[in-house]
């Protein structure tokens, strides 16, 4: 009997021929099956035995099994009809850097526990920072996610707004008055979000009103700043979005730096979904003004086609960053001097090495390739946005600046508007053909399309359009 546990080396490598060839014709045939999973609640997991296997089953099983068992509750993210959200792109370049650095498993917390993995992390975001047209010299790192890198920058604000609450933490001091953050209403709630976990609060979370256009207003920004000095509350960010989450508005982040200079407040900009849109050069325009942010985060996990997770926190403030979660035990303490050790920059230890990915992916589209392919989806918007516009009976809800439309149909005789369009978005999604999300504008239901996908192209716009149209006829009958 074999005494050797686990797959042997050559099963491993049959395996990995077997995956490689999953993949690739994944790819190839995702556009074909339903986008959105067609599977009821429990469905999934009743499927599944309950407890472990006792002893070990061969990787071709269980590959067979993510065919037959794991598949039908998949809703495909990587299909050329996801329009839910945000449309993004795992891309085989980004599939194969995910591999590589499964394989070499290093946990990138110090510079000396992976060299390689700090350096080309510190590279990679430094070319991306040129990419987008950003300050040379911003101190970079990755996180999973946009809400982890906006929870480390207002951390970094906190921290950098003087009370030591890193060491004196906030609760039952006298010498605090309670601090304030501003963002639009139009924000994520990931500001709310970080708000909560960092002891700032809600209450003085301050959602200021935008505009028509779903934009910051600057004036009632001051305004409110100037009415929390008045009351003893202390001011010590304000966040500002580039592509907002429901209509992909842009805050003016010029005008808003101009008011942070003049309190002395912590910019962050959320970038999240937008800033991939400044790897074209004729859309730089959108990041106008974030120049002057301390702190600047953007998604390649969004829409610069690599696969999820990846988030980008920049700061021109690392010194600030770091006294918020540098705390080095002994065990963690190296010899070398002039090194950046990624785990003082964050909360937590251990980090992935998902800048390989990364740099796979800018290497093997290149600058003028990811351009082509956001420029290509914001081209696509723009299309649908044109359609819409010209049809009596929809209605477009917010401008396009982005690859993201948001519209309703709204015949004559409709009493219920909220209801009819909201069918409309459950007979498509309920179709197979699509999946589209929805939002909320100014309390108007919005359908909203969301382009982002690499394999999208015109002829999927042009069916998503048709089937809202055919979709919204039948309603009517
Ligand atoms: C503008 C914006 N900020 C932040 C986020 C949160 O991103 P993540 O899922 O990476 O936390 C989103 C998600 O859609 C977003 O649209």
């Amino acid at each position: 009997m074999s005494t050797h546990i686990g797959p042997t080396p050559q099963e491993l490598r049959r395996a990995l021929y077997e995956a490689a060839e999953w993949v690739a014709s994944y790819l190839e045939t995702v556009g074909d099956r339903p986008v959105l999973a067609r599977v009821t609640p429990g469905e999934i997991a009743a499927s599944l035995p309950q407890s472990a296997p006792l002893k070990g089953e061969s990787l071709e099983t269980i590959l067979h099994d993510v065919d037959r068992l794991i598949l039908p509750g998949i809703t495909h993210w990587n299909h050329p009809s996801f329009f839910a959200y945000f449309g993004i792109s795992g891309s085989g370049p980004g599939i194969v850097g995910e591999l590589l650095s499964a394989a070499l498993n290093v946990n990138a917390m110090l510079w000396r526990t992976s060299p390689a993995a700090t350096e080309l992390e510190q590279r990679t975001l430094a070319w991306v920072v040129e990419m987008l047209g950003l300050p040379k010299g911003w101190f970079g790192e990755i996180t999973d996610t946009a809400s982890a890198s906006t929870l480390y920058a207002l951390a970094a604000a906190r921290e950098a707004a003087g009370m030591d609450i890193r060491e004196q933490g906030m609760a039952g001091r006298t010498d605090l008055s309670p601090l304030a953050i501003y963002t639009s209403t139009q924000a994520h709630s990931s500001i709310d979000k970080a708000a909560i976990a960092l002891g700032i609060g809600r209450r003085w979370t301050r959602h200021i009103d935008t505009d028509a256009e779903f934009r910051m207003r600057p004036d009632l920004l001051e305004r409110a700043i100037t009415d929390d000095l008045t009351a003893g509350v202390k001011p010590i960010a304000v966040i500002a979005t580039v592509g907002t989450t429901s209509s992909t508005s842009i805050d003016p982040v010029d005008a808003i730096a101009d008011i942070c200079e003049r309190y002395s407040l912590w910019l962050h900009v959320d970038a999240a979904y937008g800033g991939a849109a400044a790897v074209v050069p004729s859309h730089r325009h959108v990041l106008a003004g974030c120049d002057r942010a301390d702190s600047f985060v953007t998604n390649p996990h969004k829409w610069l086609l690599t696969p999820i997770d990846c988030s980008l926190l920049y700061t021109r403030r690392p010194d600030d960053l770091k006294r918020a979660f540098s705390l080095v035990a002994e065990y963690l303490h190296t010899n070398e001097s002039d090194v950046i050790n990624l785990m003082d920059y964050g909360l937590s230890l251990g980090r992935r090495f998902r800048a390989l990915k990364l740099w796979m992916v800018i290497r093997a589209y290149g600058r003028e390739g990811l351009a082509r392919l956001i420029e290509g989806h914001i081209k696509e918007a723009q299309w649908l946005a044109s359609q819409i516009d010209a049809e009596p009976d929809w209605e477009r809800l917010a401008p396009v600046p982005f690859s993201t439309a948001c519209f309703r149909h709204v015949p004559a005789g409709i009493a219920d508007l909220e209801a009819h369009n909201a069918a409309i978005l459950e007979t498509v999604n309920a179709s197979g053909a699509a999946f589209l999300s929805h939002t909320k504008l100014n309390g108007v239901y919005a359908i909203r399309v969301a382009i982002g996908n690499q394999a999208t192209t015109h002829d999927h716009i042009e069916r998503v359009w048709d089937l809202l149209r055919q979709t919204a006829a039948q309603q009517l009958r």
